[in-house]
C-alpha cells in the first residue's frame, strides 16, 4: 500500500482538544470523555500523545501517558481514526509515531486495553506486535461489572518487547 504523504503526524496541541473531542464522538465506539480531558492531554501529556493531519483536517489521533509505577512502559489509551480513513494503514502508522514520541521512545513494554468485540483494535495491536516480534499478554483489567450497565469489558494487552 502506497502511504500517502501528505498527511503530517505531530504532536497535539491545546488548539487540537475540541476536534479529538469530536473525532472520539464520531468514532461511534470510543468512551467519549469530557473535552477537558482532551484538552489536558494535549497540554500536559502532548509528549506521549500524537495527532495524524491532512490539509489542516483531523484524520486521527492516539493518546497515552507513562505509567509511573511500571516505568519501562507506555500506556496507550485511546486510538480513533475517522470513520472514512480506517482500514488504510492509518491505525498503524499512528501507533508507530506514537511509539517514536520523545515520551515513549525509551519504552520496552506497550500496554492497552481492548474491548472483546473490537476486532479492528485486535487487529491493529497484533500487527504492531508482528512487526516488533513481540509478544502479546492478555489479561483480565476492567470487567463489565466495574462499568455501568451497558458497557463491555476491557482486557489488558502487554505487547514486549518492543524493539
Ligand atoms: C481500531 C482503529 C484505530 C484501527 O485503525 P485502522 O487505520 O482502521 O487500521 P489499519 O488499517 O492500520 O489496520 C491495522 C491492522 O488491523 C487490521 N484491521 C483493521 N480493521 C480491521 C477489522 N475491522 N477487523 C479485523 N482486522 C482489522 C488490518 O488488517 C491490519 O492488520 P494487518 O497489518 O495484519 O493487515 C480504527 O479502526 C478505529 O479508529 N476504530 C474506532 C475506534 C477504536 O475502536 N479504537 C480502538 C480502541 S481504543
Amino acid at each position: 500500500m502506497s502511504e500517502e504523504p501528505s498527511i503530517v503526524f505531530r504532536p497535539p496541541e491545546r488548539e487540537d482538544g475540541a476536534a479529538i473531542h469530536q473525532l472520539v464522538q464520531r468514532t461511534g465506539i470510543l468512551d467519549v470523555n469530557s473535552c477537558y480531558l482532551y484538552l489536558l492531554l494535549c497540554t500536559e501529556f502532548a509528549d506521549t500523545c500524537v495527532v495524524a493531519e491532512e490539509d489542516g483536517a483531523l484524520l486521527g489521533f492516539v493518546t497515552g501517558l507513562r505509567l509511573p509505577q511500571r516505568p519501562d512502559s507506555v500506556f496507550l489509551w485511546q486510538i480513533g481514526i475517522a470513520p472514512d480513513a480506517q482500514g488504510r494503514g492509518l491505525g498503524k502508522r499512528l501507533v508507530r509515531a506514537f511509539l517514536e514520541t520523545s515520551g515513549a521512545r525509551d519504552a520496552r513494554v506497550l500496554e492497552t486495553t481492548i474491548s472483546p468485540s473490537n476486532a479492528a483494535s485486535r487487529g491493529l495491536f497484533t500487527a504492531i506486535a508482528r512487526e516488533h516480534g513481540a509478544e502479546i499478554q492478555v489479561s483480565e483489567y476492567f470487567r463489565e461489572d466495574h462499568f455501568p450497565p451497558g458497557h463491555e469489558s476491557e482486557e489488558h494487552y502487554r505487547i514486549a518487547p518492543i524493539r
